[in-house]
C-alpha cells in the first residue's frame, strides 16, 4: 500500500506538454519514508533518481529515462491545510491551484498569483516558480526535505539558497513538504487579486498543451517579447508550434514529439546568440 510500481511508463501521460518516452521504472510512493526507501534502495545501487510532479514545466526526450522516477502521489504528498499559526502546511503533490484556494477560502491573501499555475508544490520549490512578480519562495518558511544522506531534515527559509527560477540545494535533495506564509485579508481583496491573475493570463498565454514559459528571461529583454521580435511565433518544427499568443510557450499542436521541441528550441537559441547575443537558458527541465 505503500508505493505503486510501473514498468516504462508513458512520460507523455505525465507532462502538459503531453510528450516523451517511457520512465524504466515509475514509483508512486505514498509516504515520506516510502521515498526515502525509493531514494535509498536506488542510491546504493548506483540507480539514477528523478522526480517528476505534475510535469508542466518538463521536456523528456523521446528515448525515455532511464531508472528510477518518483511520483510523490497520494498520503501525506496530497495534505494541505492551515496550522494553528495561519501558516499553511502543503505536501509536493499538492497542486498550487488548490494551495491557492485553501489560502482563499481560509481568508489568507498572497497565493492568487498561484491560480492559474498547473505544477505542484514539489516542482515548485524545486524551481522556485512564480507569476505576477511573486515567487514560492518569498512565501516559504520552512520545507522538509530528504538530504543527500538519505535523511528527512526540516530547512528553515534563511537556511535555502534562493535565486530566480533556480534552487541549488534542490538538485541533491528532494522537497517533500513545506510550510507557506500569507497574510490574513479580505474575502474582497483576495477575490479582486485571484480575478486580475487569471485575466492577465487567459489573455496572455495559450491554453493549447504546453510546459509553460520555455526560456528564463534574460537580463536584456524578457524571454517572450525575445521570441517574438526574432519573428518566431508561429514558426513550427513538425507538431510543435511557438505560441501566437506569447512567444515564450512552445504548444504542441498534437502528436509532436519531444526532438521536434528540441529542434524549435535550438533554433530559437541560435537566432537570439546570432542576431541579439543574448544566450538564452531552459526554464523547462530537459
Ligand atoms: N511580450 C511580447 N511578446 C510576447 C510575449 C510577451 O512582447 O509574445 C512582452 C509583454 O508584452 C511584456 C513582457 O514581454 O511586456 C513580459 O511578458 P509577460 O508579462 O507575459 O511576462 P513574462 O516575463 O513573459 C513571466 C513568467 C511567467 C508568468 C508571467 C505572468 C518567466 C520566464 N515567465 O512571464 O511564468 O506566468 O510572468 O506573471 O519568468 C512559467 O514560469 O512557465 C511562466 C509562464
Amino acid at each position: 500500500d505503500e508505493l505503486e510500481v510501473r514498468l516504462y511508463e508513458p512520460m507523455r501521460r505525465h507532462s502538459t506538454m503531453l510528450v516523451g518516452g517511457p520512465a524504466q521504472f515509475w514509483i508512486e510512493p505514498r509516504t515520506f519514508e516510502a521515498f526515502r526507501e525509493v531514494v535509498n534502495y536506488s542510491r546504493e545501487r548506483g540507480i539514477a533518481v528523478r522526480v517528476v510532479g505534475r510535469g508542466s514545466n518538463l521536456l523528456v526526450r523521446d528515448g525515455g529515462i532511464r531508472g528510477v522516477v518518483i511520483h510523490p502521489k497520494g498520503g501525506a504528498f496530497d495534505q494541505c491545510h492551515v496550522d494553528d499559526d495561519g501558516h499553511i502546511i502543503a505536501g509536493a503533490g499538492v497542486r498550487l491551484k488548490k494551495l491557492a484556494s485553501v489560502a482563499r477560502v481560509a481568508g489568507i491573501g498572497g497565493f492568487e498569483w498561484m491560480e492559474g499555475i498547473p505544477g505542484n508544490v514539489g516542482g515548485a520549490l524545486r524551481m522556485n516558480a512564480g507569476a505576477m512578480g511573486v515567487e514560492t519562495f518569498d512565501q516559504v518558511v520552512r520545507m522538509t526535505c530528504l538530504d543527500e544522506d538519505g535523511e528527512i531534515r526540516v530547512l528553515p527559509r534563511d537556511g535555502i539558497e534562493v535565486h530566480y527560477r533556480n534552487v541549488p540545494s534542490l538538485r541533491r535533495h528532494f522537497a517533500l513538504q513545506a510550510v507557506f506564509r500569507g497574510e490574513k485579508d479580505s474575502a474582497e481583496n483576495i477575490d479582486r487579486r485571484w480575478e486580475e491573475s487569471r485575466v492577465k493570463r487567459r489573455s496572455t498565454q495559450p491554453v493549447a498543451a504546453s510546459a509553460g514559459c520555455v526560456f528564463k528571461n534574460p537580463q536584456e529583454v524578457p524571454a517572450g517579447m525575445l521570441v517574438d521580435q526574432l519573428g518566431y511565433k508561429g514558426s513550427g518544427e513538425g507538431r510543435a508550434e511557438v505560441s501566437l499568443e506569447h512567444g515564450n510557450f512552445i504548444v504542441n499542436r498534437g502528436g509532436a514529439t519531444a526532438t521536434e521541441v528540441l529542434g524549435l528550441i535550438d533554433r530559437i537559441r541560435r537566432e537570439a546568440r546570432d542576431k541579439r547575443g543574448i544566450e538564452l537558458e531552459t526554464e523547462v527541465k530537459i
